[in-house]
């Protein structure tokens, strides 16, 4: 199928909230071979951004991930700060976004790469991120200008809690998942997305790195192989968080190894009741259909034959 056949997705909607300002990719201006990390959040991205410039800077280390590879739909800095950054990049770019495809500008030309990771992980992962926010982290969603809608709140004072809030409203209080997720998935088979699970790169980290290689059409100089592996593994990422976490983790209580936080799944299997595996897991059939949230589930490595 050639690019003029193919049916490209198109941007149908904008959508703010405390943290996002989707308007600002309308100003983008794509080069052929951006990359885009895409995720809901707390689902893979600094890793995948870690990843992705191992390959790119040859398995340097120190690369400044975080500080290079911006979230573009982050509302602060403005547009106005964000873009003229980008424009002076001179290096292969790779930026962040957890917008659904709907309300993102998609490049036929651009790489995308989604991960996604089962919506209890998700909120077990964002409950950690949320509850050692900082100070200066609500001073900066809440009180920059240009925030729409409701202030960011504080977070309910236990993971189970948290969780059944962000399920029974979905995401609440950051932004809506399924439509996330499915927008991701309905796209999977456009020739230049690739759609990984938070769960198969645990499974198989140098396989996702390779696969994300051949994607990206890097070629791997297999004397830095080691270097890239150790430097996208969870210890050395912990160990050294700072450069590519957001701001360094200066909006979190602990720093960097906040965010970085245990990088492990099913945290919440002796936590969450029958009850609320039963409500999340008809939600997300609803959602999504049977086959999108069995792979929500499990990924590829867990699928049934
Ligand atoms: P946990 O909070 O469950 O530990 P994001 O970057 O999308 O916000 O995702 C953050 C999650 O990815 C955190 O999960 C973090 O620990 C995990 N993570 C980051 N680097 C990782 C790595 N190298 N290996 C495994 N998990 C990692």
């Amino acid at each position: 199928m050639t690019s003029s056949e193919i049916e490209w997705p198109v941007k149908t909607r904008e959508f703010h909230d405390h943290h996002t300002d989707s308007t600002i990719w309308n100003d983008f201006k794509f080069r052929d071979d951006d990359i885009i990390i895409s995720t809901y959040a707390k689902s893979g991205t600094t890793w995948t951004q870690q990843i992705v410039s191992q390959l790119l800077f040859d398995g340097a280390a120190g690369v400044p991930a975080a500080e290079m590879s911006p979230w573009v739909d982050m509302r602060i800095p403005p547009k106005e700060v964000k873009l003229p950054e980008l424009e002076k990049q001179t290096h292969r770019r790779f930026l962040k976004t957890h917008l659904p495809v709907d309300a993102i500008v998609f490049s036929p030309k651009a790489k995308y790469i989604y991960i996604a990771r089962d919506g209890r992980d998700v909120a077990w992962s964002f409950y950690n991120h949320h509850a050692n926010a900082n100070e200066a982290y609500y001073d900066a969603v809440n009180n920059s200008p240009g925030r729409v809608g409701p202030p960011f709140e504080r977070p309910a004072d236990n993971a189970v809690d948290y969780f059944r809030g962000w399920l029974e409203n979905d995401g609440h209080p950051y932004w809506p998942f399924w439509v996330n997720i499915r927008t991701w998935w309905e796209i999977r088979d456009l020739p230049n997305v690739l759609l990984l699970h938070f769960a198969d790169m645990k499974a198989d980290m140098p396989g996702a790195i390779r696969k994300i290689a051949e994607f990206l059409e890097i070629p791997i100089k297999e004397d830095k192989w080691p270097a890239i592996l150790e430097h996208c593994s969870f210890e050395y990422m912990k160990a050294n968080a700072e450069p590519t976490v957001p701001l360094n983790g200066a909006l979190w209580d602990g720093g960097a190894q906040t965010f970085i936080h245990k990088g492990t799944n099913g945290r919440w299997k002796d936590m969450l009741t029958e009850e609320d595996n039963r409500r999340y897991e008809a939600k997300a059939i609803e959602e999504l259909g049977p086959e999108c949230a069995e792979w929500l589930a499990y990924g590829n490595q867990g699928r049934k034959p």
